[in-house]
């Protein structure tokens, strides 16, 4: 039995958010240069969205650019926005054939104006696609998501359309860059690292966490498949006893 085929479709995690980790060290393990890897890195994540969309999976989020990026030397920050632009560009068609919805989350106004562009066209352009949502963090951190999410909170407190005892879990949520979209079950990260790098610090709360050692560039269907599977078998309490769960 392959693995796809051992997979349970009627216990599919709705929304799967990934690290794509570890194409500098892939690049370096093969004598080239980091911008190789990234442009590698590519091939994955072409795989990754086709097979998910395929499994019928509803939400895909892809840390593609963090906050803390902008502090890689010069050289690599500019390579990696024009793979973007390239990338998003080359592949709208595709994402249009497969009825795949384009998202972003992160601080867009400080991407490049091609880029930024690039990426709106796009998201326009395949807005109303259905079968999956893929959404690119970009240029994004979870602190500075939830710094903007109380300032807006604030803002309403101060024009006087909240007052602080309606605050809740869910006002929370829908001042965050995801409010249009369900947490998610299964968070992925490539590349042997165990730290979550400031990604959905909020939305990760209850998710499953699946680590790999694989570098992003050697990850693939069979990989996507194996981290479903063991999200699969394992039993998800949100904090109950296992004899309540039956
Ligand atoms: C992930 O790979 C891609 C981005 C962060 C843009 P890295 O570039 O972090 O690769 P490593 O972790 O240095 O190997
Ligand atoms: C996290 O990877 C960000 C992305 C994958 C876009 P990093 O390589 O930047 O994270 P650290 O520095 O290892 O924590
Ligand atoms: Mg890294």
């Amino acid at each position: 039995m392959s693995l796809k085929e051992k997979i349970n479709t009627s216990k599919l995690p709705q929304h799967i958010a990934i690290i794509m980790d570890g194409n500098g060290r892939w690049a370096k393990q093969h004598g080239e240069e980091r911008i190789f890897g990234h442009e590698n890195g590519v091939k994955s994540v072409r795989e990754t969205v086709e097979t998910a969309a395929e499994i019928g999976i509803k939400y895909l989020t892809l840390y593609a650019f963090s906050t803390e990026n902008w502090n890689r030397p010069q050289e690599e920050v500019i390579a990696l926005m024009q793979l973007l632009v390239y990338t998003i560009n080359a592949e709208t068609e595709t994402l249009n054939k497969n009825s795949i919805r384009l998202e972003a989350i992160g601080d867009l106004s400080s991407l490049p104006e091609d880029c930024y562009n690039e990426l709106q066209e796009a998201i326009e352009n395949t807005k109303t696609n259905s079968r999956m949502t893929l959404v690119l963090a970009l240029s994004y951190s979870s602190r500075w998501e939830i710094v903007n999410a109380v300032k807006k909170i604030a803002q309403k407190i101060e024009n006087k359309t909240l007052t602080s005892s309606e605050i809740n879990e869910d006002t929370i949520s829908q001042h965050l860059c995801t409010s249009k979209i369900p947490d998610p079950e299964l968070m992925i990260r490539t590349s042997g690292e165990h730290r979550i790098s400031n990604f959905l610090l909020w939305q990760l709360a209850y998710s499953e966490l699946y680590f790999t050692d694989k570098f992003w560039p050697d990850f693939g269907k069979e990989d996507l498949y194996q981290a479903i599977l063991d999200y699969q078998n394992r039993e998800r309490r949100f904090g109950k006893t296992s004899e309540q769960l039956v």
